[in-house]
């Protein structure tokens, strides 16, 4: 008889063919319904003032535009914030926050009009001054765009006073874009009454729901908001696709006719919010073994206009400066400020890449102070097994598996060996000089925001046996929607080809949260096999029944229903429950247990369990050019029991490869007037295959399972792998640090560029 088969474990991704073939339907490849209008966006062409007086007649003068949306056109809210502040404007009324804001849109029959006719405006403007950076902006007083955090165990004044040694730094730590393949896009079509439906690359469809009856001043009833796939989100479509959702929507309900909207690629990097960028202020106290008695940090963003994410990301930032450290007497605080530039957002790691970078910084220059492979002072600091496993916000780390993690890549990645080869090669060469670097992550998993982590899914099971599901996590290309129908197949032990994962609606499952926190599968998985689960009861009771026998004589099998010996194959058994009038289709819910945050006393259990992992990379640099290249990589990442290596995998190098290219080449440079001149890929530059490790090995951890009660026992895996990339920095660091002997901590920022390497050598071989 058929043995139970698996529906877990790695199987291709459900598009992986269609993406290769060009078959997947992205947004701009649905048919427009006929009669299709298309808006274009017009920017403020400065970053601080107001607006004196706008000329739209050479705008409106081309035959193919319709008209012009302002913020008078707006039925209801002028607003896309997702906080209570509703600092957030679809277009600027009266005052201009940053240089790129949106103040109207064109609507004409076809894109490129729209496009042509947006430049025509004449806007006038009284300029004020602007601030556009950290430093400028604390300069000026340091005004927050929402309240800052502070965490705090122990006294690190007393701590700070006895230590033995001690020492002061700063890092500035640089942003970065989404630079996801497919941009924003959104497509409206108006319905009847008050009602439309939206169709938005969007992370996050209820929010985008919430937005656009907002601004439509009707209720979320009336708003359908559907998303098949994006090509890539990264965080960037969490909150910053309502803009154009709205937009399409207002316009929608103007002309009576189907609205699209989709800015060029220069526009959508200039228009929409990115990485923050921080500069980390800090004071250690620690001894001649590295172990560190006190620290006190400060972490300054660069937060925007407005408040968008800024708090949770900043309180992000301070969860994850500990990473895998103790530390006994601590003090950190945020600092969101307000500028006069794009407001920031989302972006994989939510904050926690630039907290726990800056964290890894203090480590690094207490090894370079003690002349210690900063891995010894590493390990000098980890979380204790039962003692010294207070983190500063209170959480227990009773899931530590850091030091198995560091000294299984030890070993197998060769490091010891390794790093003395890389000393022996840096005395022989004069001009080219190697670095390596050992790093560890440990990554909170579950939203800060409580309230957050639910999840629903909506199963059917038809007649025919086929089975369609729905959950309320959207699709990226990190394989949500591959696991989460595996899960069901698992659950209902059916054969993964009867399931089909359609499009996110919000009139399927309604009151979803953002497909982020690398939450995707614990929380949607959870919701499908919580429906799985109601189904089975149902039929286990309609088979108990049909036979008359017990319920607990009728058993689950693969791809049929064991009744007290008889098989019953799953299509018979449904046709048959269908004639007897069961119920074939369950709406299944998930809560994230145990979990509680208060922000006011900075103490909680923000996080339902931690993922884990290390990296070691070795680079090689040019001192006389500043060009380097990442010869070798070695990643050991827990992601638990895992539903699907392969999608893991992915997940794993993607993510160390994006971190990557934020440490290392990704700039964002803003002019003195706020002006973003790295705006498309001639000027900005992520990773290219090129710019691989030339040997790159991955591996999951074998032996971990989440001793947390998760989805098969697995852990999230989306954002904790980016962190593993701080290893390139610090393999970078190491090399510079070897022209003046190791015996100075570079203080290499973020991104390393070989200009910053360049100035970085020339500044040691000076100080030597
Ligand atoms: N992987 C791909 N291919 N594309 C993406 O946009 N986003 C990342 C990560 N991996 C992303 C990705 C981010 S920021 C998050 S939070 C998670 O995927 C979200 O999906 P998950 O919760 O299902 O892991
Ligand atoms: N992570 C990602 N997105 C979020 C979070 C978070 O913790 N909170 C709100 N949105
Ligand atoms: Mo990911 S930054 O939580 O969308």
């Amino acid at each position: 008889m058929s043995q139970k088969q698996s529906a877990l474990g790695p199987k291709p991704h459900e598009s992986a063919h269609k993406h290769v073939a060009g078959a997947a339907d992205y947004l701009d490849d649905i048919n427009e319904p006929a009669g299709t209008l298309h808006a274009y966006i017009g920017l403020s062409t400065i970053a601080a003032g107001t607006i004196e007086g706008v000329d739209f007649t050479d705008v409106l003068a081309h035959p193919d535009v319709l008209g012009v949306l302002t913020a008078t056109d707006i039925p209801g809210e002028n607003d896309v914030s997702p906080t209570a502040l509703h600092d957030d404007p679809i277009f600027a009324d009266k005052e201009v926050q940053f240089l790129g804001q949106p103040v109207f849109a064109v609507i004409a029959t076809h894109r490129d009009a729209a496009r042509r006719a947006a430049k025509k405006a004449k806007i006038s403007y009284q300029e004020k001054p602007a601030l556009i950076d950290i430093r400028a902006a604390e300069k000026a007083g340091g005004k927050f765009v929402t309240p800052s955090l502070t965490l705090k165990n122990g006294d690190v004044k007393a701590a700070m006073e006895k230590a033995p040694m001690r020492l002061k730094g700063e890092m500035e730590i640089g942003g970065q874009d989404h630079f996801y393949l497919e941009g924003h896009i959104a497509m409206a079509i108006p319905g009847e009454d008050d009602t439309v439906k939206v169709i938005s690359s969007t992370q996050h469809p209820s929010e985008v729901q919430h937005m656009v009856a907002h601004a439509l001043g009707t209720h979320q009833h009336a708003v359908n908001v559907e998303v098949r796939r994006m090509g890539g989100g990264f965080g960037g479509k969490e909150t910053q696709g309502a803009l154009f959702a709205c937009v399409a929507a207002i316009a929608a309900k103007k002309y009576k006719r189907a609205v699209k909207i989709r800015p060029d690629r220069d526009d959508d990097m200039v228009m929409t919010g990115k990485r923050h960028d921080f500069l980390a202020t800090y004071e250690v106290g620690f001894d001649e073994s590295g172990k560190i008695h006190a620290l006190d940090a400060d972490f300054a963003a660069r937060c925007g206009f407005s408040a968008d994410l800024s708090g949770p990301v900043t309180d992000r930032a301070l969860f994850h400066a500990d990473n895998c450290y103790f530390f006994e007497n601590v003090e950190l605080r945020s600092r969101p400020l307000k500028t006069n530039t794009v407001s920031n957002t989302a972006f994989r790691g939510f904050g926690g890449p630039q907290g726990m970078i800056g964290g890894e910084r203090v480590i690094e220059e207490i090894a370079y102070q003690l002349g210690k492979d900063p891995l010894e002072v590493r390990r000098a600091n980890f979380y204790g097994p039962n003692t010294g496993n207070t983190t500063p916000y209170h959480q227990i780390v009773d899931d530590n598996i850091i030091t198995k993690v560091v000294d299984e890549l030890e070993e197998s990645a060769d490091y010891q060996a390794r790093r003395q080869k890389v000393l022996d090669f840096n005395k022989s060469h004069k001009n080219l000089k190697r670095g390596i670097a050992l790093t560890p992550v440990k990554f909170g998993i579950s939203f800060t925001a409580t309230w957050y982590n639910q999840a629903g899914a909506l199963v059917h099971i038809y007649k025919d046996g086929s089975i369609l599901l729905n959950h309320g996590g959207t699709e990226m290309g990190q394989g949500l929607y591959s696991k989460v129908a595996q899960v069901l197949a698992d659950e209902l032990q059916v054969d993964p080809a009867r399931v089909k994962v359609s499009a996110t609606r919000t009139d399927k499952v309604p009151n979803t949260s953002a497909t982020a926190a690398s939450s995707g599968t614990d929380l949607n998985g959870m919701a499908a096999a919580d429906a799985a689960r109601q189904l089975k009861a149902r039929l286990v009771r309609f088979a108990a029944d049909k036979f008359q026998i017990e319920e607990a004589d009728v058993k689950f099998g693969y791809e049929h229903l064991d009744c007290a010996g008889k098989q019953v194959p799953f299509e018979e058994l449904i046709a048959a429950a269908y004639m007897e009038r069961v119920h074939l289709s369950a709406a299944g819910f998930y809560k994230t247990p145990e979990i509680h945050w208060n922000r006011e006393t900075g103490r909680g259990t923000p996080f339902y369990y931690y993922a884990y992992g290390a990296a070691v990379s070795e680079v090689v640099i040019d001192t006389l050019t500043g060009e380097y290249f990442v010869d070798r990589v070695d990643l050991l990442h827990d992601v638990g029991n895992s539903i699907n290596e392969g999608i893991d995998m992915g997940q794993v190098e993607g993510g160390f490869i994006q971190g990557m290219g934020w440490l290392t080449t990704e700039e964002l440079w803003f002019s003195d007037k706020g002006e973003l001149k790295t705006h498309a890929p001639s000027t900005y530059k992520i990773p290219l295959a090129s710019d691989r490790p030339r040997t790159f090995n991955t591996k999951l951890v074998t032996w971990s399972k989440n001793e947390k009660r998760t989805i098969k026992r697995s852990k999230a895996v989306g954002e904790p792998p980016f962190m593993l990339a701080i290893s390139v920095l610090e393999a970078l660091s190491m090399a510079v640090a070897s022209v003046a002997d190791y015996k100075t901590c570079p203080r290499l920022d973020a991104p390393a560029t070989p200009e910053r390497i360049l100035m970085a050598v020339e500044r040691l071989k000076g100080q030597r």
